[in-house]
């Protein structure tokens, strides 16, 4: 047990699949998960462990946020030997050739701060996702009739953001899309040598001001799963 996950040596699978929404992360377990069971219930953020094609998995939420991914990735990695971890969310298109519903495959992640900045002292770290999760995602999605983005993103701290400049100064240096997630989870894994990806969908466009509705949501998010766990064991 740590801190924040009440589970026991062992409840967690080497492989974890993290979405935002620990509601999500219920959702998926039940829906592709095989003998899933909750390890983790601590302030209402859920984890499941089950097994996918016979392979153990963890489904666990991160949270919103760099703050609060960070400290379930910590957590995982080093206290339950989390060794492949796969953020599966939303984010918003910053480019026009991506388009609601697209699934994004991040190799890298800009930021202006994330939780480890401050450990980095004044060097500014390049995350990187792990090139072979990276290719076996390509190959999933490919394997599933999807054609995903594949490039840099922006792990955002503020959601509500009024600086209209930094948005046009990242579309127009090819930022694919923003979150507020990856860099730390890819900044984390690299310090403990573990693997690291993220799966994401366009949920809005800041373009367009275009939104997915709740439906589209549902199952844009159900392929980013079988995508992470494709990617995974693939
Ligand atoms: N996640 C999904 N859409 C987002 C947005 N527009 N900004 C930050 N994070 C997001």
């Amino acid at each position: 047990m740590t801190i924040h996950i009440g589970a026991e040596p062992g409840d967690i699978a080497p492989t974890v699949l993290m979405p935002g929404d620990p509601k999500r992360a219920e959702w998926a377990a039940q829906r592709f998960l095989d003998n899933a069971r909750q390890v983790n219930a601590v302030r209402g953020m859920s984890g499941y462990t089950g097994t996918w094609q016979g392979h153990p998995v963890t489904i666990h939420g991160s949270g919103m946020g760099m703050a609060s991914l960070s400290i379930y990735a910590n957590e995982l990695i080093r206290d339950f030997g989390a060794t492949t971890l796969i953020r599966i969310g939303s984010c918003g298109a910053m480019q026009h050739d991506v388009k609601l519903r697209d699934v994004i495959l991040a190799m890298t992640a800009s930021s202006i701060s994330t939780p480890s900045s401050n450990m980095l002292r004044e060097l500014n770290f390049a995350p990187c996702a792990d090139w072979g999760l990276l290719r076996a995602a390509v190959h999933a999605a490919e394997a599933k009739g999807s054609t995903p983005h594949v490039g840099g993103i922006y792990s955002s701290d503020t959601f509500y953001d009024e600086r209209a400049d930094l948005t046009e100064a990242l579309t127009r240096h090819g930022a694919l899309a923003v979150e507020m997630e990856t860099a730390e989870l890819y900044t984390v894994a690299a310090r403990y040598g573990v693997r690291a990806l993220a799966v994401l969908t366009v949920s809005d466009h800041l373009i367009t001001g275009a939104a997915l509705d709740s439906g589209v949501r549902e199952s844009s998010f159900g392929e980013m799963v079988e995508i992470a766990l494709g990617a995974a064991f693939g």
